[in-house]
């Protein structure tokens, strides 16, 4: 049996009230909730050894410089990269992917294309528009289906000679929907593209191996998994951060510095300009260790129950509509006939439930339906069946006052 309710207590935010009512928190695609542990590794750096990293000779910042480091491989082991250089901190997915698409803009040519999948959230889209723009490349989109798939018989149509990136995520955040990357990446290869994998939906609820996958660049975000906000990675095969240029100039990513030429330091330091969140890195790396203490697998198998039992729960109610129902993680996106999901959002938070609600930085996917937004419900291993069955009852109360 999955120990749940010992769980639930290393997370002292579940045991809250909002709005007079306990908290259901079913908002974790969104940001995840922070165990103790991870709350404690915070208070005890700044309690203890708050110092500036690789820079002193003190022993305040070795302290912190070491812990810092030892975070850093806690991720290359979690995840398999070959080296810890290829794990560069950053300030999370999104800023991980801009680094590459700036890097990129002096790579791609006028006419070169790149592929990104209907299902991306705003931040794997933007930044590609915006490198299209500056570069004269071409964006071709993977379509989807009304399950919420990708159609990858297009995706083989779309790739060509001139297919230069591919970029896609690995989980939907609106929807759940879990994409077949590994073929995504086999078939990049296979023409000589490079692939960019945004990982924020899917470390928290699966193990992933870079080396397996064999994918050029992977992003997330601490806060995903665990951890704080404002902290996160770009995973890169090792030839090709070298062949990216720096993203921001700064300290400590250089070697030399005259007026007349600057040399750049070396991997990760070459992309890690001014001073980082060195506290969120390290407590990066107690997160990942409190989830691998619990087990992927444990997880990923509790979270499926949860996710059946969610939607079977959800259909019995007349005029619900899912959104995505092929192969997926925790994630129930919803509507109920014609109610705006906004209201339904309102009602819900008013007993103490918290859902997302609206586009979820995924307006395609919304316009592919034809909705100006869905409900929804994202559930982690600390959540339970009670919870869902509390969820429902507030569903339903909702739905009379709405109607
Ligand atoms: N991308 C996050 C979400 O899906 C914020 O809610």
């Amino acid at each position: 049996m999955f120990p749940v309710e010992k769980i639930r207590a290393d997370f002292p935010i579940l045991q809250r009230k909002v709005n007079g009512k306990p908290l259901v928190y079913f908002d974790n695609a969104a940001t995840s909730q922070t165990p103790k542990i991870v709350i404690d590794a915070i208070v005890d750096y700044y309690s203890n050894y708050n110092a500036n990293i690789h820079r002193g000779v003190h022993s305040l910042s070795q302290e912190a410089t070491d812990k810092y480091e030892q975070a850093r491989i806690i991720l290359q082991k979690h995840f398999n990269a070959k080296y810890a250089y290829e794990m560069i901190f950053t300030s999370g997915t999104t800023q991980s992917i801009n680094m590459v698409a700036s890097g990129f803009s002096s790579l791609l040519k006028k006419g070169d294309e790149i592929i990104v999948s209907a299902l991306e959230h705003h931040s794997n889209i933007v930044p590609w528009q915006m490198l299209c723009e500056k570069t004269e490349a071409i964006l071709k989109v993977i379509p989807m289906n009304d399950e919420g798939a990708l159609v990858m018989s297009t995706y083989d149509e779309l790739l060509s000679e001139n297919t230069k990136l591919v970029f896609c995520n690995h989980i939907s955040n609106a929807l759940g929907t879990i994409n077949p990357i590994e073929e995504i990446i086999e078939k990049a290869h296979n023409v000589g593209a490079a692939v960019l994998i945004d990982g924020a939906q899917s470390t928290p609820h699966m193990k992933v191996d870079f080396q397996a996958l064999d994918v050029d660049f992977y992003v997330t975000s601490a806060h995903k998994v665990c951890g704080p906000t404002g902290v996160g990675f770009l995973y890169g095969k090792q030839e090709w951060l070298e062949k990216l240029p720096p993203y921001q100039g700064g300290g400590e990513m250089i070697e030399t510095v005259t007026f007349e030429k600057t040399t750049y330091a070396g991997l990760p330091h070459k992309f890690e300009a001014g001073t980082p969140n060195i506290c969120g890195g390290i407590a990066f790396g107690v997160a990942i260790d409190y989830l691998n203490s619990i087990g992927f697998d444990a997880i990923a198998t509790y979270e499926q129950e949860l996710l059946e039992y969610g939607t079977q729960e959800l259909s019995k109610i007349d005029g619900v509509r899912i959104y995505g129902t092929s192969n997926k993680t925790s994630v129930i996106s919803f509507n109920v006939g014609e109610i705006h999901p906004y209201d339904i959002g309102s009602i819900l938070d008013k007993l103490g439930i918290a859902v997302r609600t609206g586009h979820h930085c995924a307006q395609p996917i919304m316009d592919f339906y034809k909705i100006p937004g869905t409900v929804r419900a994202s559930f982690a291993f600390y959540n339970t069946k009670q919870e869902i069955d509390v969820f429902i009852e507030g569903l339903k109360k909702s739905i009379i006052m709405l109607s």
